[in-house]
């Protein structure tokens, strides 16, 4: 049995407060393994974002108890969670996370820079099928590229955990068809964990686990 890189147990999480609290996610509880690569679907608004933000530290649960590589959240502290945020966590936001004034070849560099590593981006972007791209600025690109672009930047700092919010969610079917095989590829080959918040069910098909987020808690 591989060692847990996520446990979750009983975690809630609000925002606002008075008339305008919202419970987003109430007594929330899964475990994520090594190599494991879990899907989780959800409708708008049931808070995958918001799980996503707890797991990599930008945001702090309310209650519940949660450990990400074995450690206790509230022992990493900020920089704790900054560093991992460099090194070990790679998380794929729902809008994108480019430097919009760093070309696309510039961004990749300067994501495995932060990690100490050094790539070559014009590789990586043709494995995903958009070299042709390497010298562009962000805002110059589909929302299909975007997607892939930030992939890329996610592989160049070899992370061991990918957190992914929609990561197919601006490519058209057929990119999808053509990004997914790349992305589980590439997942195997280096040994990653991922985490995949996705309402495609082709996508979650193709994880190992799927788990739904109805009323702030996860069930298969
Ligand atoms: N900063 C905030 N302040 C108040 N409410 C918020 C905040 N961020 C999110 N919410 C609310 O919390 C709930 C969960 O939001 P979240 O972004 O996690 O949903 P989601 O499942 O990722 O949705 P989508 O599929 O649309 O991306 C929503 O009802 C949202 O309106
Ligand atoms: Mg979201």
């Amino acid at each position: 049995m591989t060692e847990p890189v996520i446990q979750a147990d009983g975690i809630c999480k609000h925002y606002g407060r008075g008339e305008t609290r919202v419970e987003v996610l109430r007594d929330l509880s899964f475990e994520l393994c090594a190599g494991e690569s879990l899907a989780i679907m959800g409708p708008s608004g049931c808070g995958k974002s918001t799980l996503l933000n707890l797991l990599n530290g930008l945001m702090q649960p309310d209650r519940g108890s949660l450990e990400v590589f074995g450690l206790p959240y509230q022992r990493l502290g900020d920089n704790g969670w900054a560093r991992w945020r460099r090194h070990r966590i790679a998380t794929l936001f729902q809008d994108g996370n480019l430097i919009p004034t760093l070309s696309v070849s510039r961004n990749i560099a300067f994501r495995a820079g932060l990690a100490g590593l050094k790539v070559e981006p014009l590789e990586l972007l043709q494995t995903l099928g958009i070299g042709d791209v390497a010298q562009r600025y962000p805002d110059q690109l589909s929302g299909g590229q975007r997607q892939r672009a930030a992939l890329a930047c996610a592989f160049a700092m070899q992370p061991e955990l990918i957190l992914a919010d929609e990561p197919t969610g601006s490519l058209d079917e057929a990119s999808a068809r053509l990004v997914m095989p790349l992305f589980f590829k590439a997942m195997h080959e280096r040994g990653l964990t991922a985490l995949i918040v996705t309402h495609n069910p082709v996508l979650a098909q193709c994880c190992d686990r799927v788990l739904h987020l109805s009323k702030g808690a996860l069930s298969p």
